[in-house]
């Protein structure tokens, strides 16, 4: 049976600054779906990360179905009254369209989706990360589907021999989607190239090679200031990742998140810092707001989803964060200079662009 994962996330806002839903928003969206959704999906799933909700629908229509994201859609308009009400920060930050067109990709919330025939035991992830850009999957999904370093199934499983064919888009380019397929491992260098520069070039989907029509990996790839024309908010991507007999083991995908590496994002949008696998449910750091990655592990049969396993609620996990603190402290205190505060035509907020160009009045050229 074919089945369709459709995972939607945005920020409508957050209690005392960009740190989560209330409960009450929470509820309410929970309520509009369950009541407004009846008949259209076969199971779903709503939880939060940071200041930002997901949606995690299954469900039989197909990728980019007008029905679904429309609910999605109508979801977080419902819940931006709410939001709104209770003078909540942000209220509908992501929401940067008014009337749905069909499809709410390029409306602000992020979308990853992906339509697969049921394996008999089908194990899947889903990864949502607040406070960081799309790149922020492009060293995790490289170190797990292409470096036998970090994942030891591509030398130990058969399956999984001939690679994966990775699916990169260039995000500056805005009129279409501009992308290249590349295989790994023979085009490990150029996909290498390409994955060093986070806020370009970024993942949208892995492929096997040994079965081609096997979809392994979808990233969301909205870049908010590219639809809004300024900065309103990180883009927060999304993920949805099959793992397990062709695809690398849950541990393997899993386990390139103990890099805790370096992203754009954190206050403002306008920092590096490390990306922290935190628990399930959890609320946007105040120190400062690292950059937070969470990872649900289920089984699905015929739509039907089983409980979540938290991935990152395991002991192992106190120690990447206490190593994700560290990075984080050992950046921080960098302050304002480069690599901790982003490059001149990275920032996201305008107050130095500003500043500067008043300043290039007051240069004097002196011999
Ligand atoms: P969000 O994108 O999660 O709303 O964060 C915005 C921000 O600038 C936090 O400092
Ligand atoms: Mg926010
Ligand atoms: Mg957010």
């Amino acid at each position: 049976m074919k089945i369709t994962l459709s995972l939607i996330k945005a920020d409508i806002g957050a209690v005392g600054g960009h740190t989560k839903p209330s409960k009450k928003l929470l509820e309410g969206v929970k309520e509009f779906i369950a009541k407004k959704g009846k008949g259209l999906f076969v199971d779903h799933r709503v939880f939060f990360t940071g200041d930002d909700i997901s949606l995690l629908f299954s469900h039989k229509r197909g990728v980019e179905d007008k029905k679904i994201h429309k609910l999605a859609f109508e979801a977080f308009k419902h819940g931006t009254k709410i939001a709104k009400s209770q003078g909540l920060y942000g209220a509908g930050q992501d929401i940067l369209k008014d009337s749905f067109s069909g499809n709410v990709k390029g409306m602000g919330p992020a979308v990853a989706e992906i339509e697969f025939k049921e394996r008999e035991n089908e194990s899947v992830i889903v990864f949502t990360m607040d406070k960081t850009e799309p790149g922020a999957f492009n060293l995790p999904l490289y170190l797990a589907f292409a470096d036998p370093m970090y994942s030891p199934g591509l030398l130990l499983s058969p399956p999984l021999m001939k690679g994966f064919t990775f699916e990169i888009i260039d995000t500056e380019y805005l009129k279409a989607e501009k992308i290249v397929r590349l295989n790994a491992p023979e085009d490990l260098y150029d996909i290498a190239a390409l994955l060093r520069e986070t806020r370009r070039y970024v993942i949208k989907s892995i492929w096997s090679r040994e079965y081609p029509k096997e979809q392994a990996v979808a990233v969301s790839i909205t870049r908010l200031k590219h639809i809004a024309g300024r900065y309103v908010g990180k883009d927060d991507p999304v993920a949805i990742v099959r793992a397990q007999k062709i695809f690398p083991a849950t541990e393997e995908i899993g386990g390139v998140f103990r890099v805790a590496h370096y992203v754009g994002g954190d206050t403002r949008g306008s920092h590096n810092q490390p990306l922290m696998p935190v628990k399930l449910n959890s609320p946007a750091s105040v120190h400062y707001c690292i950059p937070i990655v969470q990872g649900a592990a289920f089984s699905i049969k015929n739509g039907v989803m089983t409980e979540f396993v938290d991935m990152f609620d395991e002991p192992f996990w106190e120690y990447i964060r206490e190593k994700a603190s560290l990075k984080s402290i050992l950046m921080r205190d960098q302050g304002f200079t480069e690599p901790s505060m982003l490059p001149y035509d990275e920032l996201e907020y305008g107050g130095i662009v500003e500043r500067l160009k008043r300043l290039e009045k007051r240069f004097k050229i002196e011999k």
